[in-house]
């Protein structure tokens, strides 16, 4: 099932058919959390990538992260459970072990499709009993932004799938996003910011925006407990 009506189906035609996981493709896979941090500097601010982890696991509260297309390398943090969402399980069998000793499972599916979000949705519900969402997703596609097409409103109905599984606990959304969203993400980040309890940053690179060299906007959102369950269009 896809996650679009099939009008919009029709008109992105190839685009949410089923995917290869190209790895020759990707030029950049299995990343750090350091590479993470590097990618989200702009929107970080000196702050540590898993700050709002640390911040629960201090206070000994449950905390869970997502990696959203990506394999999972880079949810090594002190927590309670995490999940790797990609278009299949590249995971080294070694990875795979230590995972699910640290509770951290893998779901291969693909982000334009509903199912895709039940089962995310299931895996937080299951997992995540308190508040029933991340307390951190970080979303780094690089070069799989392609597989994602060029249209800022499928790029908005993604953003409101990954808000609905974010915590109101002050869960922290990092991702990049596609270059098309550039025209509208500054007039839009001030009507985030305007509205009680989100709060958004972004960052657009003013240099070669080619996406295999790690150089797409990005964009940051913390949900608290008064912000909206639906986030507020984009003009
Ligand atoms: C360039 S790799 C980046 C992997 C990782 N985030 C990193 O920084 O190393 C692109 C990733 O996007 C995932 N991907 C691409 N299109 C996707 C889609 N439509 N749904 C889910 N995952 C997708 C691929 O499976 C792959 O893991």
């Amino acid at each position: 099932m896809s996650l679009f009506g099939s009008e919009i189906r029709e008109r992105l035609g190839k685009e949410v058919e089923d995917k290869m996981d190209t790895g020759q493709d990707w030029f950049v896979t299995h990343s750090s959390r350091a590479d993470y941090q590097k990618a989200f500097d702009n929107v970080l601010h000196g702050r540590l990538i898993h700050d709002s982890i640390l911040a629960r696991t201090m206070r000994s509260q449950q905390a869970f992260a997502m990696d959203l297309m990506g394999y999972g390398t880079a949810l090594d943090m002190p927590m309670t459970g995490g999940l790797a969402v990609s278009l299949s399980d590249k995971r080294l069998v070694t990875q795979q072990q230590r995972d699910s000793q640290k509770n951290i499972g893998h779901i291969s599916g693909d982000v334009l499709k509903s199912t895709t979000w039940v089962e995310i949705e299931e895996w937080i519900k299951k997992n995540n009993t308190q508040d029933q969402g991340f307390h951190l997703i970080m979303c780094r596609p690089i070069r799989g932004i392609r597989h994602l097409t060029d249209r800022p409103e499928v790029h908005s109905v993604l953003l409101q799938r990954a808000w609905n599984v974010l915590s109101p606990d002050r869960g922290v959304l990092l991702t990049q996003t596609h270059t098309a969203d550039s025209p509208y993400l500054p007039q839009w980040i001030d009507i985030l910011n305007a509205t009680p309890g989100i709060h958004a940053d972004f960052h657009i690179p003013d240099h070669n925006q080619e996406e295999i060299y790690d150089t797409l906007p990005t964009l940051k959102l913390t949900r608290l407990p008064d912000a909206p369950e639906k986030l507020p269009q984009r003009i």
